[in-house]
């Protein structure tokens, strides 16, 4: 078994999985949650995203965030953007880091942006031209790399195409999205593998969600491939509002037990996001998601 000594954690709770709350959260709340987060040692904690209120109004407050956060040194605070609008409106707040997200499904491309997978890939070229000439960081999602709510299974080499098309666009690391946690650990292999033959191992990330528990697992079997990012969630907040059924992404508190008992380095606190993660939950009005921080109670 070859591990990486050190992981780079990605939290996308704040955004991945508040915009999936029915109601949604005080700006208050999610300023202190990133805050804690950061206080934690998170290296990259996804703050929002400027996308159409009409599709996804619990982000619509995005900018006020980014305004109240005490950003610390060294912290990435990426926000989601769809389209030139998105992007000028990132500027607009300051926003430092951004990321486009594609599909390697036609049917959720539609469903999440309106449009196919070539037209969202015509609309990310501008963004990170634009991005790019202001030394802005561009991320690029693939979503639905392991199944599709609406197409089922998505071949691998899908997955490879739009990873290759989005580094093209500039993007400096490509995050590989279980969008509804269908994934084994032995699929998920398959599919780095196969990505990695045309986008560098070091610049891929997992994004796995849990919905049926198997992401552990898939993050193990990933980081036996040579996977150093970690995409995760406090609390294991989330889901997708065009994937009905699908749970948040994987627990950040669980990562990091696994990480910590496997001696990868990750320089976050434990502790601190497990505090986290019960600030969020007790205004949510429920118990954690993640088993670890239960068991930790
Ligand atoms: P559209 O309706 O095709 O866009 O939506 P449009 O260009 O025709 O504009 C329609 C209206 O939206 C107009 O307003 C625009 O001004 C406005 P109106 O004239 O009707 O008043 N608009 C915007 N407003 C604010 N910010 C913008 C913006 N763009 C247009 N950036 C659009 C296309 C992409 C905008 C829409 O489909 C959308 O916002 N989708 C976002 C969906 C989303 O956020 N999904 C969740 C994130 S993806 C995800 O979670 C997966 C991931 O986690 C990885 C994984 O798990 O696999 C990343
Ligand atoms: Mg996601």
């Amino acid at each position: 078994m070859r591990l990486p000594n050190s992981v780079k954690l990605v939290e996308v709770g704040p955004r991945d999985g508040l915009q999936n709350e029915p109601e949604t959260v005080p700006t208050d709340v999610k300023v202190e949650l990133i805050d804690r987060l950061s206080a934690a040692g998170l290296p990259v904690i996804e703050a929002g995203s400027f996308v159409s209120p009409k599709w996804v109004p619990q982000m619509a407050d995005t900018a006020q965030v980014l305004a109240r956060v005490r950003r610390q040194p060294g912290v990435g605070y990426p926000v989601l953007v769809p389209n030139m609008k998105g992007f000028d409106a990132a500027m607009r707040a300051g926003a430092t880091e951004i990321a486009v997200f594609a599909a390697a499904s036609e049917t959720f491309s539609t469903r999440n942006i309106n449009c196919s997978i070539a037209e969202s890939l015509e609309r990310f070229a501008p963004v990170c031209q634009a991005a790019l000439e202001r030394g802005i960081a561009v991320r690029g999602y693939v979503s639905c790399v392991l199944g599709c709510p609406y197409e089922g299974e998505i071949a691998p080499a899908a997955v490879a195409r739009v990873a290759v098309d989005l580094l093209a666009l500039g993007c400096n690391e490509i995050s590989l999205g279980d969008t509804i946690g269908v994934g084994t650990p032995a699929r998920a292999q398959a599919l780095v593998d196969a990505v990695a033959e045309r986008v560098p191992r070091d610049k891929l990330a997992a994004h796995f969600h849990d919905t049926y528990g198997q992401a552990l697992a898939n993050l193990l079997a990933v980081l036996e491939r040579g996977i150093a990012v970690i995409d995760a969630s406090v609390a294991g907040l989330g889901g997708c509002p065009y994937a009905e059924g699908a749970t948040g992404n994987v627990a950040s508190e669980d990562v990091l037990y696994m990480l910590n008992g496997l001696g990868i380095a990750s320089g976050v606190d434990l502790e601190a996001v497990t505090e986290a993660g019960r600030f969020v939950d007790a205004h949510l009005g429920r118990p954690p998601a993640s088993k670890v921080n239960r068991a930790l109670r």
